[in-house]
């Protein structure tokens, strides 16, 4: 099996190469993201392995189905930038449900403690032998409620952590967890209470913008955001409102709405062109890390294990289980009625 890997960064490539050894699995790296612009590369392969930014819309679906590709490996869980829809009948779409959600857990809490406890300023300050601590008033997060949006995988680990910290945690989901040790509250309950609000849904159409101006409006004064989850679920412009009218009192955010063509990018050498995100970044109460919450050794690990694990069970029997069902939007059904397979 020969495979098209697109928007490679050096971190890639040990899992990789080690989880394809013996597999009979050839992976030719690229370093360009998947687009109409690059899908060419894909020809004479079998299956293109995918990433967050890569682009895989209508277009490039019908270039890679024209080329024989048989399959799209996401080696992520998020596929909001794959035209899935699109894909049925044409090729099958595979992607990583888990990899780590402590990783991304982590992450969240990391973010979270950094801007309460003015880490971030502490951490220059000190370096220039400066040891004044004023500015630096931070709270405890014991006592303190925090929401969860979207009680998953990432969303209960994180609700773990919290709870660990002695914080209330309350939350909203379409589906709520009875034993999952939440209190699940309406989202307007959930804005009106928080003291942090951190979203672990995924981006869809009906969660696009969630956290926009009337949102913002029915939250306490002083909240804290945390984004760990896909940047369009915040509308950017009525965040950096909230935070200028001192309603919001900071965000702790590793995605970013226009990520796509910046993050994963050394930029220090030019003049940021984007706007919003400069002044996101100016913000002393904003903390922005480069979608970066998944980067633990351990989820590298199992991204690559588990996408050749697809790769292979795929091209043996025609069967993956991670295969994401577009036809009927109800994966466990779909699995009985198509003998486990889309189309
Ligand atoms: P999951 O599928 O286990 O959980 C998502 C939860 O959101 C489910 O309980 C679902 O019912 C709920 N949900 C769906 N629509 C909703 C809505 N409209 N309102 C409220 N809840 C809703 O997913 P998991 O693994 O916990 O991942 C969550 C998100 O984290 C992913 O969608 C992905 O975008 C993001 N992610 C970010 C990473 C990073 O490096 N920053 C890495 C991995 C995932």
């Amino acid at each position: 099996m020969k495979v098209a890997f697109f928007d490679t960064k050096p971190y890639d490539i040990p899992g990789f190469e080690k989880s394809i050894e013996n597999t009979g699995i050839t992976i030719k790296f690229y370093e360009p993201k998947l687009c109409p612009d690059t899908v060419q590369l894909a020809e004479g392969y079998d299956a293109v392995c995918v990433f967050v930014n890569d682009t895989v819309n209508k277009e490039v679906i019908d270039k890679l189905y024209g080329y024989g590709v048989k399959l799209i490996a996401l080696r992520c869980a998020g596929y909001n930038n794959v035209d899935v829809k699109h894909c049925y009948g044409k090729i099958h779409v595979v992607h990583v449900p888990a990899y780590s959600p402590y990783a991304v857990a982590e992450h969240g809490m990391a973010l979270l403690l950094s801007l309460v406890r003015r880490i971030h300023k502490a951490y220059n300050r000190t370096r220039e032998f400066n040891f004044s601590l004023n500015g630096f008033t931070g709270f405890d997060l014991h006592g303190k409620t925090v929401g969860i949006i979207g009680t998953g995988k990432i969303g209960c680990v994180f609700g773990d952590i919290c709870r660990g910290f002695g914080m209330r945690t309350v939350a909203y989901d379409l589906f709520p967890k009875e034993d999952a040790g939440f209190e699940y509250l309406s989202l307007d309950e959930l804005y009106e209470q928080s003291d942090i609000i951190s979203l672990h849904c995924p981006l869809t159409a009906e969660t696009k913008h969630m956290i926009d101006e009337e949102a913002i409006a029915k939250m306490k004064k002083g909240v804290i955001i945390i984004n760990t989850s896909r940047g369009g679920l915040i509308d950017t412009e009525s965040l950096i409102k909230g935070i200028k009218e001192r309603k919001i009192g900071g965000a702790c955010l590793d995605v970013y709405e226009e990520e796509e063509n910046i993050f994963f990018n050394d930029f220090s050498d030019h003049i940021m062109d984007d706007d919003t995100l400069a002044r996101l970044i100016s913000m002393p109460n904003v903390i922005v890390t480069g979608h970066q919450a998944f980067l633990t050794e351990e989820a590298l690990n199992n991204i690559a294990q588990t996408t050749v694990n697809n790769i292979l069970s795929f091209f043996s029997n025609g069967i993956c289980e991670n295969e994401l069902c577009y036809h009927c939007a109800d994966v466990e059904q779909c699995k009985v009625i198509r003998n486990k397979k889309c189309f």
